[in-house]
């Protein structure tokens, strides 16, 4: 690449325009989240800054945009005493807590009038000093005990949204910021994601992991991890002032490049205080980071100065914490629960424990492979997390705690429901109870009336939930046993209504094979397996007699496939549904393609399969020639368009 550059004088020139322009870029990208040129280019003007600094590495300085990730790793952090204490706060956990705070700052100041806050979130990440000394970052540190912290200047180098150099140039010569570093919720999955994918350790949350990236002895591991940061107060002003309220000075920082958060608000009074917690508790789940409470400062920077601090806290700011949304209980047992489609669910019943503002007494431990990874046992101390609205789940045990007769858990051997044998598939045991299986019953009524299935006109969930629940339906087969009475004493169904539906019934009778089978609902049986299994046995009865080893001659049927429905077929509860739906007329035993709506141009004529067929599998061409009326030769024996019953 050539540089065409005449002179060092232009060289640097040019390396100035530049620094500046992708300072501008970076600061539209990691702090506005407003780019204003596409990556490439930006990408171009990085290049050419780095093959200039390259060429002329006397004309680099600290704070070039190419320098953020540099140097051996540390064998150590040095120590950075703060010249200023940084404080830590008072916490206020509910109503009364917070009318306290604000009745003694009025007594305080002698007030009639009521106060004028500043309302932030309380960021959960990890509290850092940035020493600016001429508008350049020089040092950052960690709070540490609030005395001294550890030298990580060359971690928050890596973070982008931290400028090297403030914009403008009326800030102090002298000017601490400090804020807080965390790492976004989208940034903490991937990171995960990632981990995962390689077998290493997960974090457990986001601010963990944004502590764990800052205390990176190599830069450049902190340089690969997703952290940015909001800025919300200041230390050292030497060598310039600053605006007289709190709020004005954030918003100083703002214009310098720094990154404040949006969601500050100015309030006057308690009342408002409150609301501006309830609307930010129902933001926070749709917040990209985390948060867990919020911030009020007196925003007078005079009024601030006048109330002065106590211990290690400042008399004039209070953090309103959001209830625990983490609690230690006792596991009390481990129930399991049949869901839709079989599969059981173990569910810890709990020591009823107060969380995130609701009181849980179980919480889902999703599968066998969880029971194993979080290495639990009865008896035993279990943390809850409870996120936002979502089903509250055990995040960990308490080993340390762990009771001597803490009991292992036993997994069931039959359905808790009906009793049927359990299939086990990786993680997930089922229950092989299918159209039997009490909990099942709802979803597979629904499945079997559904359109590719029997295709019941007007037997909608709200019916089939009906149904069931008046234990009119306890099975597929009960459907053809309805009266209209019995229908139209349903809610929301009239006399009307529940001809029709019996009508429907009536007419889903005259079915087809290929239907009939995936209305069935057996697992991994969708309707092109159906068709398959329709073309492949012809006929019910040889496909319920069919072993695991046959079925698997059958196009697209594997050995999981087959080992369902042989599962499926073998169980006595299913072969008496089936006895059933025949007994009450059902008519889809059979594979008779002239049932098949639709014109049989080939009907009376015989076709044979020879050689491979290139768009379709062997059974999909005989199903196809089958549905235009063809006999498709050295498949079909006399019998088959016989019933077998
Ligand atoms: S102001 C003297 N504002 O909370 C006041 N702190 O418990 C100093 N924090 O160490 C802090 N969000 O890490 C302030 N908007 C915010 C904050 C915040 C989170 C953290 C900070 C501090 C801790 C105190």
């Amino acid at each position: 690449m050539t540089l065409d550059i005449s002179s060092p004088g232009q060289a640097e020139q040019e390396i100035i325009q530049l620094r500046q322009q992708i300072s501008h870029h970076n600061h539209r990208y990691y702090v506005l989240d407003e780019p204003d040129i596409p990556d490439g280019e930006y990408d171009k003007l990085y290049a050419r800054l780095k093959s200039l600094e390259l060429a002329f590495p006397h004309l680099i300085t600290d704070d070039s945009p190419t320098q953020r990730v540099g140097g051996t790793p540390l064998k150590a952090f040095g120590q950075v005493r703060h010249e200023l204490p940084m404080l830590s706060l008072d916490n206020a956990f509910n109503d009364d807590d917070q009318a306290d705070f604000n009745r003694k700052i009025k007594e305080r100041l002698n007030s009639t009038t009521e106060i004028e806050y500043s309302c932030e979130p309380k960021l959960d990440g990890i509290a850092v000093s940035l020493l600016y000394e001429d508008g350049r970052l020089v040092r950052a540190a960690t709070r540490g005990d609030g005395t001294t912290g550890e030298d990580i200047t060359r971690n928050i180098r890596t973070i982008a949204a931290v400028p090297l150099r403030l914009s403008g140039d009326d800030w102090p010569r002298r000017l601490e910021v400090r804020g807080e570093v965390y790492m976004p919720k989208s940034g903490f999955e991937q990171l995960n994601q990632r981990a995962k994918a390689r077998g290493e350790k997960l974090f457990v949350n986001p601010r963990n992991a944004a502590a764990g990236s800052l205390r990176q002895l190599d830069p450049r591991i902190t340089a690969q991890r997703p952290l940015t940061i909001y800025c919300y107060s200041v230390g050292i002003i030497e060598g310039g002032t600053l605006p007289d309220r709190h709020s004005e000075i954030l918003a100083c920082l703002g214009r310098w490049g720094l990154r404040v958060c949006p969601e500050l608000k100015v309030v006057r009074g308690l009342a408002a205080c409150e609301q501006y917690y309830q609307t930010m508790a129902e933001k926070r789940e749709s917040l990209p980071y985390e948060i867990d409470g919020i911030v009020y400062k007196v925003n007078g920077i005079a009024e601030q100065q006048a109330l002065g601090f106590v211990s290690r806290a400042p008399r004039w700011a209070i953090a309103r914490k959001f209830p625990a949304q983490e609690a230690v209980t006792t596991l009390l047992n481990v129930e399991f629960q049949v869901g839709r489609t079989g599969a059981i669910t173990p569910v810890a019943r709990l020591q009823p424990v107060f969380v995130g503002g609701v009181t849980v007494s179980n919480a889902t431990l999703h599968n066998m492979d969880e029971l194993q990874r979080l290495d639990i046992k009865i008896g035993d101390s279990v943390v809850i997390l409870r996120a936002g609205d979502v089903i509250p789940k055990v995040s960990r045990v308490v080993h340390s705690m762990r009771p001597d007769d803490a009991r292992d858990i036993q997994f069931p051997d039959h359905c808790p429901a009906c009793d049927s044998e359990l299939e086990r598939e990786e993680a997930i045991l089922r229950c092989s109870g299918g159209l039997f299986c009490q909990a099942q019953r709802k979803e597979a009524i629904r499945h079997f009336a559904s359109r590719k299935a029997m295709d019941i006109d007007g037997l909608g969930e709200k019916l089939v939930e009906q149904l069931v629940d008046r234990q009119l339906v306890s099975n597929v087969a009960d459907l053809f046993l309805l009266t209209v009475e019995q229908v139209a004493g349903l809610e929301r169904m009239g006399k009307k209504s529940a001809e029709n539906l019996i009508n429907a019934l009536d007419r889903s009778k005259k079915t087809t094979l290929p239907r009939f089978i995936y209305a069935l609902g057996i697992r991994e049986v969708g309707e092109s397996t159906a068709q398959a299994l329709a073309t492949h046995y012809q006929n019910l009865d040889k496909l319920m007699a069919a072993s695991a080893g046959d079925l698997q001659r059958v196009d697209d049927v594997g050995p999981v496939v087959a080992s369902h429905i042989e599962v499926f077929f073998q169980q006595e509860h299913n072969r008496e549904v089936i006895a059933a739906l025949l007994a009450q007329g059902v008519e889809g035993t059979v594979s008779a393609p002239a049932a098949e709506v639709g014109e049989q141009p080939l009907a009376g004529q015989t076709w044979v399969l020879t050689g491979t067929l290139h768009t379709m599998t062997r059974d999909e061409g005989k199903a196809l020639l089958q549905r235009l009326g063809a006999k498709v030769s050295g498949s079909i024996s006399a019998s088959s368009y016989s019933s077998g019953r």
